[in-house]
């Protein structure tokens, strides 16, 4: 049995240059949570390569070559300028994106964004029946994709097929803004499994069936539920996503990181570093976050000279325009606080916009005493638990929104926060610099347990055997090719 992951975006994102193609990791969390599986699992990962292919040999190659050296075959979905201009741009993230985290005054309902949807899905069940065989799990990453399903079953594909949702599934009264909301939620139902993070994203969904698909039937089925429509039958559960947490902790421990996180606390010169890590985005709530820093600094003068803020910004969907404008308003936001604080050896504010290398991000985890994790609203929250198990001397503390889907496992042992609320999230800072290593160590040992123990090996497990299948089918396929021909390294 092979897997076969099909999302938006492949791992990789090619950049035209005027000599050719140039590679980057995609950012974000999908990627960062499906590459490990696919790296123990082998399989094939179809998706758009991220640029406008001029050179389809020269593409081939490249993803070949990143293929050879993961593990896992690539196979590219050629989107045109129009696709990504109406799919991924608008139906995606112009409707989807901020409704779905309740953010509907920033959606943009253009018709033509529908029809560039319908025209991609088309695109994408082409490549994937070309390559599916039907002893294949198929499994559909995020809300680009919710419909490829039922395409996949018009095209006559056989294999079984899985759907998880990253991010959050608004409640009915959100989501009936959506003109195409039947469509959508009877395409969902074509899956033999849906998944959500959480129990609180299932039940929006039944919300959602119960209003706009009365005929609709449910019933419980262990630890999920199934949901028989127009003659078929769709088993749906939470499974919220984890990370490679020993791979992470691993990798944090060693030496060279360690190394890098010592010069970095030295270079920064204070005696409690507080980290903000997100990708440019309105649903992360980062002009909001900076807002509290203001505000703990003015109302706690003692914070002066004591602690620091590195905030990293990771650049993404700069195409469009609400990306553009919150880049603005953040730098804006950073420039005014610096000026306002800023004394001879103290600068309150280290802003970065770019995307840091894998070691310099796990210095980074390493070394802060605090992470401010404080989304409006957000699927699961991966930098939580990256922060969680990066924390090998297990002394820092976690500043979580609640309306972060990873509040719901590690909400007993972080320090929960609205992020809409500045007064509180500036006391929270307030009260968490002010601890002792000692007084912080339990919570952190806690939180790094359960990271551990539901990491994304416990979600791919759980995810398979509600479907009937087991990770060491998987693995078994793995070892018996590895036998006929060694895995690349
Ligand atoms: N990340 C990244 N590039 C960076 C810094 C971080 O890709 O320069 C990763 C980070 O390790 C994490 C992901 O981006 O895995 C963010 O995932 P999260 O679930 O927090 O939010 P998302 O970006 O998926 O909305
Ligand atoms: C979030 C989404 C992913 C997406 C990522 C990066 O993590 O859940 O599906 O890939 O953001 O966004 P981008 O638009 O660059 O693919």
């Amino acid at each position: 049995m092979r897997l076969v992951i099909v999302s938006n975006r492949l791992p990789i994102v090619l950049e035209t240059t005027e000599t050719g193609f140039r590679t980057r990791r995609g950012a974000g969390g999908l990627v960062s949570a499906l590459g490990p599986v696919l790296r123990r699992c082998g399989g094939l990962w179809v998706g758009w390569p991220g640029a406008e292919a001029s050179d389809l040999n020269e593409l081939n190659a490249l993803l070949a070559d990143h293929g050879r050296q993961e593990g896992f075959d690539l196979v590219p979905v050629i989107l045109s300028a129009d696709d990504i201009s109406g799919f991924y741009r608008g139906f995606s993230n112009e409707i989807i994106w901020p409704l779905f985290h309740d953010l509907q005054s920033r959606c943009n309902f253009v018709p033509e964004y529908w029809t560039a949807y319908r025209v991609v899905k088309d695109k994408f069940a082409s490549v994937v029946a070309a390559n599916a065989q039907p002893t294949d799990f198929v499994w559909v990453q995020d809300y680009h994709l919710m419909g490829l399903g039922r395409r996949l079953r018009e095209v006559g594909l056989l294999s079984r097929i899985g759907y998880f949702l990253h991010i959050p599934f608004p409640p009915p009264d959100i989501f009936c803004k959506l003109p195409w909301r039947v469509d959508v939620l009877d395409a969902l139902l074509h899956y033999d499994l849906v998944g959500f993070q959480t129990a609180h994203d299932l039940d929006n969904f039944f919300d959602c069936v119960r209003t706009l698909l009365p005929a609709a039937k449910r019933r419980r089925a262990g630890d999920q539920f199934q949901v028989t429509y127009d003659g078929r039958t769709c088993c749906l559960g939470a499974f919220p996503i984890g990370i490679d947490f020993d791979d992470y902790g691993r990798a944090a421990a060693s030496p060279a990181v360690a190394e890098r996180a010592k010069q970095i606390r030295a270079d920064l010169q204070v005696p409690q570093v507080l980290l903000g890590i997100d990708r440019l985005d309105y649903t992360k709530g980062i002009p909001y976050r900076l807002r509290a820093f203001r505000l703990a600094l003015q109302r706690y003068p003692e914070l002066h000279r004591r602690v620091g803020l590195l905030e990293v910004v990771v650049p993404s969907r700069e195409s469009v325009p609400e990306y553009q404008d919150l880049k603005a308003e953040i730098e804006l936001l950073v420039s005014q606080i610096n000026g306002e604080f800023t004394q001879p050896g103290w600068i309150p504010i280290h802003y970065v916009f770019r995307s840091l290398e894998h070691d310099e991000l796990l210095a980074y985890y390493r070394l802060a005493d605090v992470a401010l994790v404080t989304p409006l609203k957000d699927g699961m929250n991966l930098v939580a638990k990256e922060y969680c198990a990066c924390q090998v001397e297990g002394d820092g503390v976690l500043i979580l929104s609640e309306f972060a889907g990873s509040a719901v496992q590690m909400g007993g042992d972080a320090v929960l926060v609205n992020p809409y609320d500045l007064d509180f999230v500036a006391e929270a800072i307030r009260r968490a610099v002010s601890l002792t290593r000692e007084q912080r160590r339990p919570a952190m040992r806690r939180l790094r347990r359960i990271v551990r123990k539901q990491d994304i090996y416990w979600w791919l497990g759980r995810f398979l055997g509600a479907c009937g299948l087991s990770m060491d089918a998987m693995t078994e396929e793995r070892r018996a090719k590895s036998k006929a021909a060694p895995l690349p390294v």
